[in-house]
């Protein structure tokens, strides 16, 4: 039986800025995963690309004095240069202005509306024209844009919409009986949440008259097609829908959509009914990766502080970089970056561990075997050498479990395990104490080849995460090209008499980093002696709950508040809170907080409060308060005292 084929995206990039590290690291991750499955021997494809339609870009083609199709002209080359630099395998990459992918959206557009799946309706909106945005009466703030609070115009419009309402059961439906679809769990769960309130019809497209950069609507030349629309149907359009049968056949449905968090109501709400309406299957698995934070906030342009990767690689090395994104983040989950985090990582895992190992048996190789692999001993079958080959082969079997799983950083650390009892095993045989004469033959040769024989071994499994220095490390115990991943769990491998390498360092030492400066104060907190005591009863009627965050977003002219849906177990509530300042809406979904759940609910502006979120404040910074992240998982609801 032939082996499943391996289908990998990455979302594809708005062409209205240069890459940051948040597009490295998704499209980083895409291409361990396609190693990782070239090398099991899986017919892989890779597919990545750039979003190169609708306002996004044709706002910062204006800022830049150039039409949209040179300013995506300009920036692809930027993706494509740092992909290169990257070493990314992608085996295809798309850009939404080509003819093969414009053909597509259009011919979906044309049957969904011929099968009645897209409807004209006229409706009445207000548009903000310095935000060229539209919105519904309800989104106003005091009347004025919620953006920019400037005044707005009401206007009567005709646009097209796509039926998605229609399928909201279907979906939840799909969702719950699919448990692999949506990952990780807490975002399938926020997309369930997402999916309790009505689901409106979608509007796909945008008067030209408003918006000229998009693709046009085969049955209405005075529109363009929503970008989302357009950019989601890279995804087939890539890999031949609707003009090569077979190929597509032979990819669809995608194993895998990688995406950040703040991009998944698009992909688990939009693209499945989407698909759905043209009559094909579910891809297998949508996962949504959490964020690179520099501190506690998000990179962003407007805050200048983002991380260029191209920087990065030209200052540490490719491979160091990849190594460092894959195995310091918790997929799923947000990690912070910094400089010194990176240097301490590389210092301690590459230099120390791995590049010291090499040197080492290198070096010994030299010394007592005369530069070549001495015999292959048959393996003992106890003792220090049967659970060295033990240590590795769990390496071996948990990164495959982490790799499927999609708990990468674990298996990383398993191979890195690994590495150090490769370490710890020629700590204990000292090799280097014996006389040279007979040590190729004796057991000194017998420590080195069975050493050699595990470093191949964890070298390998690392090579999708860093492939020049892997291959370089595996030539250098005089393997060739050809790659043995098969033979991962063969005892072997290595040639006897084979010529090694010279002894080099693969991952010099790093100086540390400057350290930060150091924190000014807090303003003291008020003393809480001088605050009036609490009697115990009144304390004891608090109900205070463990709660689930299940959506976000901003309270229109009110730049402190965020509107929250949270999940207190047995109900959900609605809650106001004054954490605007200190966390992004996309962060809040998934993260689990305490909330005084017995208190009287209380408007604030305008808006229903059903309780209140706990969170410490110092005067500057604001953090939520919630069950300590080392602690066992607490279900929503839990009482908190
Ligand atoms: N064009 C859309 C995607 C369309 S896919 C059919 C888009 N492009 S984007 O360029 O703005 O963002 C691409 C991806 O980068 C998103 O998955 C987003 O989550 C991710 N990231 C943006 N900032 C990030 C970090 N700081 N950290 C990690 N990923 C981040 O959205």
């Amino acid at each position: 039986m032939s082996p499943d084929p391996f289908y990998v995206t990455t979302p594809i990039y708005y062409v209205n800025d240069r890459p940051h590290i948040g597009h490295a690291y998704t499209t980083i991750l895409a291409d361990v995963l396609a190693r990782y499955h070239r090398l099991l021997g899986q017919p892989t494809f890779f597919l990545t690309g750039t979003d190169e339609h609708g306002q996004k870009v044709a706002r910062a083609a204006r800022e830049a004095g150039c039409t949209p199709r040179e300013q995506a002209d300009r920036t692809v080359v930027r993706f494509q240069d740092l992909w290169r630099r990257l070493e990314i395998t992608h085996d295809d990459f798309i850009r939404t202005t080509e003819d093969r992918h414009q053909r597509v959206v259009r011919a979906c557009l044309q049957d969904l509306y011929d099968r009645g799946e897209i409807y004209r309706a006229e409706y009445d909106g207000w548009y903000c024209t310095p935000c060229e945005r539209f919105f519904m009466e309800k989104d106003l703030a005091d009347s004025n844009c919620p953006e920019c609070g400037r005044g707005v115009e009401q206007i009567r419009e005709a646009n097209y919409f796509f039926r998605m309402g229609q399928y909201r059961d279907w979906l939840v439906d799909y969702i719950e009986t699919h448990p692999d679809f949506i990952q990780p769990d807490f975002r399938r769960n926020e997309t369930l949440g997402f999916l309790r309130q009505e689901l409106n019809d979608l509007c796909i497209s945008r008067p030209k008259s408003r918006l000229a950069w998009g693709i046009e609507l085969p049955f209405d030349a005075d529109y363009v097609c929503y970008v989302w629309f357009d950019a989601l149907v890279n995804y087939i359009s890539a890999i031949g829908f609707g003009v090569e049968p077979e190929r597509f056949a032979r990819w669809w449905p995608a194993s895998y959509h990688l995406i950040g968090k703040d991009i998944l109501t698009t992909h688990t709400v939009y693209w499945p009914t989407m698909l759905h309406a043209l009559g094909l299957p579910m891809p297998q698995t949508i996962f949504a990766h959490g964020w690179w934070l520099l501190g506690a906030s998000k990179m962003s342009k407007s805050l200048g502080n983002v991380v260029n990767p191209m920087e990065m690689a030209e200052r540490y090395g490719v491979d160091p970089f990849r190594y460092f994104l894959m195995a310091e983040m918790t997929l799923g989950q947000d990690a912070t970056f910094s400089e010194e985090a990176f240097i301490r990582r590389y210092n301690s895992d590459l230099a120390n561990d791995l590049g010291n190992l090499q040197s080492r048996i290198l070096k010994l190789l030299q010394s007592k075997c005369g530069g070549r692999l001495p015999p292959c001993p048959p393996l003992p079958v106890a003792g220090p050498e049967k659970d060295l080959w033990a240590a590795v082969q769990q390496a071996v079997r948990r990164l495959h479990e982490t790799v499927l799983g999609m708990r990468l950083d674990l298996g990383l650390a398993e191979v890195l395990q690994a590495v150090r009892a490769i370490n710890r095993y020629l700590e204990i045989k000292q090799p280097w104490r014996a006389a040279t004469a007979d040590a190729e033959a004796g057991e000194p040769g017998l420590t080195l080849y069975i050493a050699a024989e595990a470093l191949r071994v964890a070298a390998t499994l690392l090579l999708p995460v860093m492939p020049g220095r892997m291959m370089a490390l595996r030539q250098s115990l005089g393997l060739g090209d050809e790659l043995d991943f098969a033979r991962l769990s063969t005892f072997g491998v290595l040639q006897p008499g084979t010529p090694v390498a010279p002894p080099a360092a693969l991952f010099p030492r790093l100086q540390a980093a400057a350290p930060p400066p150091p924190e000014p104060p807090a303003p003291s907190a008020p003393a809480a002696a001088a605050q009036p005591l609490l009697a115990y009863d009144d304390f004891a009627r608090l109900d205070l709950r463990t709660a689930t965050i299940l959506s976000a977003e901003p309270v229109p002219g009110a730049d402190k508040l965020l509107k929250l849906q949270v999940d207190l177990g047995t109900a959900q509530r609605q809650i106001v809170a004054g954490i605007a300042k200190a966390y992004a809406p996309a962060d809040l979904p998934g993260r689990q907080i305490v909330i005084v759940a017995n208190l009287a609910p209380a408007k604030i502006r305008g808006i229903v409060s059903e309780g209140m979120l706990l969170a410490a404040g110092d005067g500057k910074q604001l953090c939520l308060v919630g069950p300590a992240a080392d602690g066992p998982a607490m279900p929503p609801g839990a009482r908190v005292k």
